[in-house]
């Protein structure tokens, strides 16, 4: 007896010390669609049909990123996140989806996702139930991974609810162990650091390919503030750790929703490109409004985001309230960068300030383009003066080019 405990505890420890997830995806920021922040936990589908969880609501989904151009902007993932299950299990300690809101089942669900060119994402939770009282993995990992890959699912978002978040450095790991086990590439996102104090970010990040480090994003210019923030802060110094296969997630986009203005949905698209997050919206999109679809679908923008070198962005500077960020993107020597005037007396900020100042400092010069708009801005030395406007909650967004890499554009 002694000598079997003894083996669990040899396997779990090798799992969370020895076994790395390096499944090869995410290289670069997963982009995607997920329904928490705007369909929450409606499992009112007698009531409220078009937005309750369900199959329907995942199809319509899936049928919209495909036909409607985010799916050829690179938006890939359709995810479900909680209320999709059955209070129960089945017989055999099998999850089920609630079979009167997924009457024909996940695996019918994920070959419709798969045949409009798509992948599916799933919601779990390491405790004993979900955030929203369903059945969780806690003591069924193994079988919950296997039943996921039986039904051809592709992602895998695992919550931190009802669980002793002592255990998570070894079940976190754990679960990719069995994820990979089953042969079907999944990509993993954990909860993990959002649910403990002292995250071990080298740990999470040989395990997970993404995972939540701070609270839900909400519909609202506080909570989108708040996360960009903390993300400037970076307190536990996470930017750092950020490389293909390996993102700190801020949460959904909220862009297209009811609660930011245009200017601050321009703020919450570019920051999340220069903080090199995952894009994954959280709309209605059978009922988007033109500006929030082409912000959504802004290339330029979205070429930022997914730059091949997967660095996330950092604030250099904080002054007046206003914020300064630079991500190194290709070709070598250039830049995205970022000023966000988080002052609200309704008047424009005048930014005025020398490229020396953004560490911009070839001496060649570098070709600057606005990247919302794509207008070319000029060639600037570093000793130049660069003159903006920033509206209040807004932001100015450019590249900075060195003239050693092209030349003059
Ligand atoms: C929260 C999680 C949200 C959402 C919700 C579901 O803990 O951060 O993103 O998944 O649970 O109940």
């Amino acid at each position: 007896m002694f000598g079997q405990q003894l083996c669990l505890v040899t396997l779990l420890l090798s799992v969370a010390t020895v076994f790395s997830l390096d499944n090869g995806l995410a290289l670069t920021p997963p982009m995607g669609w997920l329904s928490w922040e705007r369909f929450r936990c409606n499992t009112d589908c007698v009531n409220d049909p078009d937005n309750c969880i369900s199959e329907r609501l995942f199809m319509q989904m899936a049928d919209h990123m495909a036909s409607d151009g985010y799916k050829d902007v690179g938006y890939e993932y359709i995810n479900i996140d909680d209320c999709w299950m059955s209070k129960e299990r089945d017989e055999n300690g099998r999850l089920q989806a609630d079979p009167k809101r997924f009457p024909s089942g996940i695996k019918k669900l994920a070959d419709y996702i798969h045949s409009k060119g798509l992948k599916l994402g799933i919601y779990e939770d390491f405790g004993t139930k979900t955030c929203g009282g369903f059945p969780g993995s806690k003591f069924y990992m193994s079988i919950d991974a296997q039943t996921f890959a039986d039904w051809g699912v592709d992602f895998l978002k695992l919550d931190g609810c009802y669980s002793n978040t002592d255990d998570m450095t070894v079940g976190y790991p754990l679960m990719g162990f069995f994820l990979n086990h089953t042969g079907r590439p999944f990509l993993y996102s954990c909860s993990w650091p959002a649910y403990v104090g002292k995250p071990d970010y080298q740990s999470i990040a040989k395990h997970c390919n993404i995972w939540r480090n701070y609270k839900d994003v909400q519909d609202s210019w506080d909570s989108v503030s708040g996360i960009i923030k903390y993300y400037g802060d970076d307190a536990q110094k996470f930017a750092e750790i950020a490389r293909p296969g390996q993102f700190n997630d801020p949460d959904m986009l909220i862009v297209g929703d009811f609660g930011l203005s245009e200017d601050q949905q321009r703020v919450q698209m570019g920051m999340w490109a220069i903080m090199t997050a995952p894009l994954i919206m959280s709309v209605d999109l059978r009922n988007v409004k033109p500006f929030a679809k082409q912000l959504l679908t802004n290339k330029r923008i979205i070429a930022v985001n997914q730059d091949p070198m997967g660095i996330q962005g950092r604030r250099i500077w904080q002054v007046s309230n206003v914020d300064y960020w630079m991500k190194p993107i290709q070709p070598n020597g250039s830049y995205a960068f970022a000023f966000i005037n988080f002052n609200t007396n309704g008047v424009q900020k005048k930014i005025n300030l020398s490229l020396n100042y953004l560490h911009l400092t070839d001496p060649a010069g570098y070709n600057i383009t606005e990247t919302f708009t794509g207008k070319f801005l000029g060639v600037y030395k570093p000793t130049a003066y660069l003159h903006t406007l920033v509206n209040p909650t807004g932001i100015f967004m450019a590249t900075a080019v060195p003239l050693s890499v092209y030349g003059r554009y």
